[in-house]
């Protein structure tokens, strides 16, 4: 057995999920009222984070925009596959990605996972649901933008990081975390746009020592497998 399919995590998991299908409702409402394509809506949020990136996320500050539970099975999997010790994420919200990768952690007997979160408020509540499920000695928040919070390095070698910040920063933010990444890291990028940043043409770069595809999860949306080839 699993620590995310049965016991005290997994009811932690369900409870988080089910408050954030309640919370992120409304806006998934409003976005699917409007006619526009799922490419357009990605590229409105690109808009108003190249116009006002600490606005637009004070304004999600309610919503968890999380991971489904499918994905999160998945980043728990990848964590137990490559026997990750140590995961760094680039936006935590209210901390069910963190969960689900700290519970691969707990299950092979414990590390190291730092996460960061722009919102106060969102990192307070992560870290409260950290805690309900029994993680906190497994997990860091760093408060504030990632491309300050993550300056000071992570502490050792990166087995694996998951990118689920502003679409913006995720090229500048995998800078940042590059010089730790161990051969072999494992890199997912959730909405990890073409158009947002120049990672997604930087990792597709076999020169540049990854080899990168897209997830079949969610087609056509950015998701975003890489592997650190040396
Ligand atoms: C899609 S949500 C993350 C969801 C989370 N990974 C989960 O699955 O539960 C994106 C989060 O990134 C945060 N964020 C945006 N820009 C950031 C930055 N520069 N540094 C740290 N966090 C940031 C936002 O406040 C927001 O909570």
């Amino acid at each position: 057995m699993n620590s995310i399919s049965a016991g005290p995590i997994a009811e932690v998991l369900l409870r988080l999920h089910r408050e954030a299908d309640a919370a992120d409702a409304p806006l998934m409402q409003a976005v699917g009222n409007e006619a526009i394509t799922f490419d357009e809506a990605m590229q409105r949020v690109v808009d108003a984070e190249t116009k006002d990136l600490t606005g637009l996320y004070r304004g999600y500050a309610g919503n968890f925009l999380s991971v489904e539970p499918e994905f999160g099975r998945f980043l728990y999997m990848l964590a137990r596959a490559c026997k990750a010790k140590r995961i760094v994420e680039f936006g935590s919200s209210m901390g069910i990605s963190a969960i689900y990768m700290a519970a691969a952690l707990r299950d092979m007997g414990g590390g190291v996972l730092i996460g960061t979160e722009l919102e106060p408020g969102k990192a307070e509540r992560a870290r409260a649901n950290v805690a309900a499920a029994g993680l906190t000695d497994i997990v860091e928040f760093r408060v504030g933008d990632a491309r300050e919070t993550l300056k000071s390095g992570v502490g050792g070698g990166i087995d694996m990081v998951l990118l689920d910040g502003a679409f913006t920063l995720y090229h500048a933010v995998f800078t940042l975390l590059e010089p730790h990444l161990k051969p072999g890291a494992i890199v997912i990028g959730e909405n990890a746009l073409q158009q947002a940043s120049g990672y997604i043409d930087y990792v597709r770069n076999p020169r540049n020592g990854y080899l990168s595809v897209p997830l079949p999860f969610s087609p056509g949306r950015g998701n975003e497998l890489t592997v650190k080839t040396k």
